[in-house]
């Protein structure tokens, strides 16, 4: 029988490559950098699988381009970068990488809660600049994360462990969760469920953000909601770039109607060198880089891997999106 022909889009982990390669006939895009969508539609028009990441646009005139296509495996747990409902009604399954990610995402939000609360990037800036003179009482004084209040939006997978994390800081958490309302969870962990983000707002300390961007969650966190924020609060974001309205963001921090942010995604990626929120000391900026440890990389990697051989075999896919296209409506 021949084997199914699969495209990656980018280089990954070789010997995990190596295990797709030992079922499947493999193109690689061999670069740190995405492939160009030219190549990509040219790349992928007999394949029967690709294997993508966030950076690529998975839509109908892919789709078209690529008459075998059969599963798209994106190595993230996020996937609005692809047209499910397109890829459902071609029949098309799609993976992504739950689970293995969620600690290290959490581990990551959290780095990025205390980093911005107690000033860790900015103090690093500092000292560089030489400006530690000397050990003084009023100098770089933050906000403490012990004792204070948690708003989590979004309580799925990763939004629970910021939850766990919180319990160890003796904090007050609350969440806003428009699907979700575990009571087992609740119970364990102390958890305040309010039923509006508008009542969560004004109660959090710390908001952090752990929602799929979807057309309900764009903007999500814009001007109207920034102003029911407290002055001392500190937004954290790890979720993705467009639920937060940047611009209303930067003119929050520029006004002091928040004190402080740490993004992890921005609404375009990579943030564009002139973007004004690169000029507040006030909003600390990483490059999307919650799931990046060796480990979790890595796992995520082999469960691309897996999701797509499955996904060709015919087999259940260790994490599907939509395995409702197994049998797609017609119409
Ligand atoms: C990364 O953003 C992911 O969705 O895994």
């Amino acid at each position: 029988m021949e084997r199914p022909k699969v495209y990656v889009t980018r280089r990954l982990f070789p010997e995990v490559l190596q295990r797709l390669a030992q079922e499947c006939s493999v193109q690689a895009w061999d670069s740190d950098l995405p492939v160009p969508r030219t190549i990509l539609l040219q790349e992928a028009r007999d394949c029967d699988g690709l294997l993508t990441l966030i950076t690529e646009r998975i839509d109908a005139e892919l789709m078209d381009a690529c008459p075998r296509l059969r599963v798209v495996s994106n190595m993230a747990v996020g996937y609005d970068n692809i047209d499910i409902p397109e890829a459902t009604r071609r029949g098309i399954l799609v993976g992504n990488t739950p689970r293995v990610l969620t600690k290290t995402t959490a581990d990551f939000a959290w780095a990025l809660l205390m980093a911005a609360a107690r000033l860790v990037v900015q103090g690093d800036r500092d000292v560089r600049a030489g400006k530690w003179r000397t050990w003084e009482p009023l100098g770089w004084l933050g906000q403490d994360v012990h004792g204070a209040t948690l708003g989590i939006v979004g309580l799925g997978q990763i939004g629970l462990e910021m939850a766990k994390r919180a319990t160890g800081f003796e904090m007050r958490v609350l969440y806003y969760d428009t699907v979700r309302r575990p009571p087992e969870e609740e119970a364990r962990y102390h958890l305040q469920f309010v039923p509006t983000l508008e009542t969560l707002l004004p109660q959090a300390d710390f908001l952090t953000l752990h929602t799929p961007l979807t057309p309900q969650t764009y903007h999500l966190i814009g001007a109207p909601q920034l102003r029911l924020m407290k002055r001392t609060a500190i937004l954290i974001n790890t979720s993705r770039g467009k639920v937060v309205d940047q611009k209303a963001l930067y003119e929050a921090l520029r006004d002091g109607l928040i004190w402080a942010a740490a993004l992890d995604v921005t609404e375009e990626e990579p943030i564009p060198p002139d973007d004004p929120l690169l000029t507040l000391p006030n909003c600390i900026i990483t490059p999307h880089i919650a799931s990046a440890s060796f480990a979790t990389r890595r796992a995520m990697a082999n469960l691309a891997v897996d999701n797509l051989l499955a996904g060709l075999k015919g087999l259940p896919m260790p994490a599907c999106v939509n395995p409702e296209a197994r049998h797609p409506s017609k119409g």
